[in-house]
């Protein structure tokens, strides 16, 4: 009753138009959703065109970034060229690195190789053999406004079951994509990466998950990979988040380094890979925003 009492007045997401004439209809059936049972998105967690758009090109900032590590990521290489390169490649474009300080992060970058399952520490210590398979994964600040994906890279010669590991990774994320549409849920999403990484024999890791994104660096939803179809968080237009399993070739489990807090190794040694990708939810389907 609240809400039709206000039907007159200004939508909330700042379009200007009288809500009747807005999201009214989005809302009640949004409440539809709600009232079977279903978890639903706030309101704050639906971007407006206008932030869409700012948001849109910080991915273009965290896009060119990518784009500048791939074209120099090289055998022999130390990860705190990385990121060296993202640090430089990011404010010559006007943007920050959002992880540089965040929560005390010490980097601009994450640089996880091997078993390493994300949060690695770039360092001059690390060097890059041949063999190895690094996540690089880049968030930007572009004014104010959040971007934040991650890719896969191999360093010369990467044997069959660590190629099949990053292929298959990023299949999980393809997977997942197909899924996101509005009026569908995030657990189609989740439980399409969980099946393709478990049919391959691999599993995903649990609580470290994806997020929304956009106005903050990590906004609700958490993003889980293990979810079921139907479950999980109603999608809508105009929501944004990331997809980005950490995918391990054995146990998911995994051990935090205690000397800085952040570092995240497979528990059993073996490999671990991850892509990241941001998606805007939107009319008739998704958008990738940052990849
Ligand atoms: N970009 C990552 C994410 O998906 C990692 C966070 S950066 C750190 O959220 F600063 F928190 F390490
Ligand atoms: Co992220």
């Amino acid at each position: 009753m609240l809400e039709k009492l206000g039907r007159n007045l200004p939508c909330w997401c700042g379009s200007g138009k009288k809500y009747k004439n807005c999201h009214m209809e989005f809302d009640e059936r949004i409440a539809e959703f709600k009232n079977a049972g279903h978890i639903v998105p706030k309101h704050k967690m639906i971007k407006n065109p206008d932030q869409i758009a700012r948001i849109r090109e910080s991915c273009k900032v965290n896009v060119a970034v990518l784009d500048a590590v791939a074209a120099a990521i090289h055998e022999g290489m130390p990860t705190s060229e990385i990121d060296r390169i993202v640090y430089d490649t990011t404010t010559a474009m006007g943007a920050i690195p959002a992880p540089l300080h965040y929560q005390g992060f010490p980097y601009s970058v994450c640089t996880s190789v091997n078993e390493q399952v994300c949060h690695g520490f770039p360092s001059d210590k690390v060097i890059l053999r041949s063999g190895d398979i690094v996540n690089v994964d880049c968030s930007s600040i572009l004014n104010g406004y959040f971007s934040d994906s991650s890719r896969m890279f191999m360093i010369g010669d990467v044997s069959p079951e660590k190629r099949k590991l990053v292929q298959v990774t990023k299949e999980c994320v393809e997977l997942g994509l197909e899924q996101v549409k509005p009026w569908g849920f995030l657990g189609d999403m989740g439980q399409a990466v969980n099946d393709h990484a478990r049919a391959n024999g691999y599993s995903v890791v649990r609580d470290i998950g994806g997020h929304g994104v956009g106005i903050e660096f990590h906004e609700d939803p958490f993003v889980s990979y293990v979810t079921r179809r139907g479950e999980d968080m109603l999608l809508v237009p105009g929501m944004i988040f990331t997809i980005e399993p950490m995918v391990n070739m054995g146990s998911c489990l995994y051990d935090v380094n205690p000397d800085n807090g952040w570092e995240i190794t497979t528990r059993d040694g073996k490999p671990s890979a991850q892509w990241e990708i941001m998606v805007l939810v939107t009319e008739d389907g998704h958008e990738v925003l940052s990849w």
